[in-house]
């Protein structure tokens, strides 16, 4: 199985945790689009889709899966999203696809993050993937000395404006033992939106997709 075929694999096993009538809070990503591709066969069966990006809006839509505001949302009961890199914590970096900030916000909403990868995506110590932090503009200099400070190497993704007008900044040369810590001093910089690690939040289930099975992790 290449690559994709696995993130399909993960993908299509999320798909047993959607319940009929539920609002699904949706990421963004390679992996995330084929969960959406396989919601779209159950898209009578379920209320509609809380959506973390503009880009998976759009594929939500093509289908006709109804899509719900966050605003208008108490209870989300499951949030389905991938991952750059996942530790055997279940803390994660995200923001390969830059949308880290509103899939922070949905999966702060909902009880259950199910985190759908294929095996690649499993590391012992995050960091080898760079960390992306959401910047503010006018604060991207300063920032970028603060990270620098903290030992990483900011390096600012061209051509690329978030789906709030902010930028990305990629932090290379980061090893990250301490997730939670790290994300907290992150997020503590003015001007930081936020950053990709997923930790003081992180996964409640990672379904894992390996060439012999998907396997289920809690
Ligand atoms: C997007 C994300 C994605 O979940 C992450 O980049 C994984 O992407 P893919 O499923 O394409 O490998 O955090 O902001």
């Amino acid at each position: 199985m290449n690559q994709d075929e696995l993130k399909k694999a993960a993908a299509h096993a999320a798909l047993d945790y959607v319940e009929d009538g539920m609002i699904v809070g949706v990421g963004t990503g390679s992996t995330v689009n084929h969960f959406i591709d396989g919601l779209a066969d159950m898209r009578g069966r379920i209320a509609g889709a809380v959506s973390s990006s503009d880009a998976s809006a759009r594929r939500l839509e093509g289908y006709g899966i109804p899509l719900i505001d966050l605003n208008g949302v108490t209870e989300l009961q499951l949030y389905v999203d991938g991952a750059d890199e996942i530790d055997g914590g279940f803390a994660m970096i995200k923001g390969g696809g830059g949308a880290l900030t509103r899939e922070k916000i949905v999966a702060a909403v909902a009880e259950r993050f199910v985190c759908i990868c294929d095996q690649s995506k499993l590391v012992s110590c995050l960091g080898a993937f760079p960390l992306p932090v959401e910047v503010i503009p006018m604060a991207r200099a300063y920032v970028e000395r603060r990270l620098a400070r903290i030992g990483g190497r900011p390096v600012l993704r061209e051509g690329f404006v978030t789906d709030n007008g902010n930028l990305i900044l990629d932090v290379h040369g980061l090893r990250i033992p301490e997730p939670q810590a790290l994300e907290t001093e992150i997020n503590q910089i003015t001007g930081v939106v936020t950053n990709g690690l997923f930790a003081l939040r992180g996964a409640d289930l990672l379904l894992l997709a390996t060439p012999t099975g998907v396997e289920r992790r809690v």
